[in-house]
């Protein structure tokens, strides 16, 4: 039976290291573009690192918390998920960009239970950055710390510089706090990706909206500032945390995309919200996503300006 006070903290550390190893096969791997690489269609691609990292992941969270269930990316599937405690695992998200070595990836690791993420970890090993989230608990990156002055030279006849985790610091998200308020949709820096269906009632919608959006609105002003596609649903949420970008957008990605950024968010002081006007509260599995900022002002104008953007689109 499963137990009914999942210890969140302990899932947490566990996951954290569960992410780093994962990242050692991800950045010690050469993926290769094969046929066997494609899943769906000839953008829906799949590599055996993703495979291996998914094995490698739902082992050891078998074997340490053999009563939970596993939703993973390449073992899924429907994608939907129960109320019963759960790790929602996407092991490569950001897969195109990993075939063509750019290195805008991560391995993606949420615990939710009732529905609800509660614990995300979001890891892109090319940059060593880890974000990672308890719920109620603030979110935090962990990474290499990066210079503001030159550092110190090491002197002739040394060898070593300091161990790799010593020049690791945690920073609380967002990184400008407090967080700016929002100016309006037309003052934003939006992310919105092309996902792998190119056909059908998502991409007719991913369309409209990358068109309404990008061009100019009944005032002859843009929409947004600018829009960018990055290629990782989850590192986008991270983004969305850190305060780099305003607001992230997406129809047709699914849970192990999001569920583990969604914390991240949340505990970052953003909202993720649906796709349609009054959708506060949408489910993890929902597909649509629009995911905001932290901000001391402006958050919930910028929702309604977004679900404004979409009418006409869904
Ligand atoms: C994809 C990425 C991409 C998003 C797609 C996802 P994958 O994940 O997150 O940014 O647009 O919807 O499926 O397939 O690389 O794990």
């Amino acid at each position: 039976m499963a137990d009914p006070t999942p210890n969140l903290q302990e899932i947490h550390d566990f996951l954290f290291l569960l992410a780093i190893r994962a990242g050692s096969m991800i950045t010690s791997a050469n993926p290769t573009l094969s046929p066997s690489t494609q899943k769906k269609n000839s953008s829906d691609l799949v590599t055996e690192t993703d495979k291996a990292v998914e094995d490698m992941v739902s082992s050891s969270l078998k074997a340490k918390f053999p009563s939970y269930s596993f939703l993973g990316e390449e073992t899924s599937t429907s994608g939907a998920l129960t109320p019963a405690p759960t790790f929602i695992v996407d092991p490569i998200d950001g897969t195109t960009n990993f075939v063509h070595a750019h290195p805008y990836i991560s391995i993606s690791i949420a615990f939710a239970y009732e529905r609800r993420p509660l614990v995300g970890i979001v890891y892109n090993p090319f940059t060593q950055h880890l974000y990672h989230a308890i719920h109620g608990k603030g979110a935090f990156l962990t990474a290499p710390s990066i210079p503001t002055s030159h550092p110190p030279l090491p002197s002739h006849g040394e060898s070593k510089f300091e161990p790799v985790l010593s020049a690791y610091t945690r920073t609380r998200l967002p990184l400008k706090s407090p967080a700016p308020p929002l100016q309006g949709l037309k003052q934003a820096l939006v992310a919105i990706e092309w996902g792998n269906e190119r056909s059908g009632n998502n991409w007719e919608t991913k369309t409209k909206t990358f068109s309404s959006l990008a061009g100019d609105d009944s005032t002859g002003g843009s929409m947004v500032h600018s829009l960018r596609s990055l290629g990782s649903a989850a590192l986008n949420c991270c983004a969305v945390a850190r305060g780099d970008l305003d607001a992230y957008w997406e129809g047709g990605c699914w849970a192990w995309d999001v569920g583990a950024g969604w914390v991240i968010v949340e505990e970052a002081g953003g909202r993720v919200v649906g796709g349609n006007e009054g959708e506060w509260k949408p489910s993890v599995d929902g597909r649509r996503y629009l995911v905001v900022r932290g901000a001391e002002g402006g958050q919930e104008q910028m929702i309604h300006e977004f679900w404004g953007a979409l009418k006409g689109n869904l």
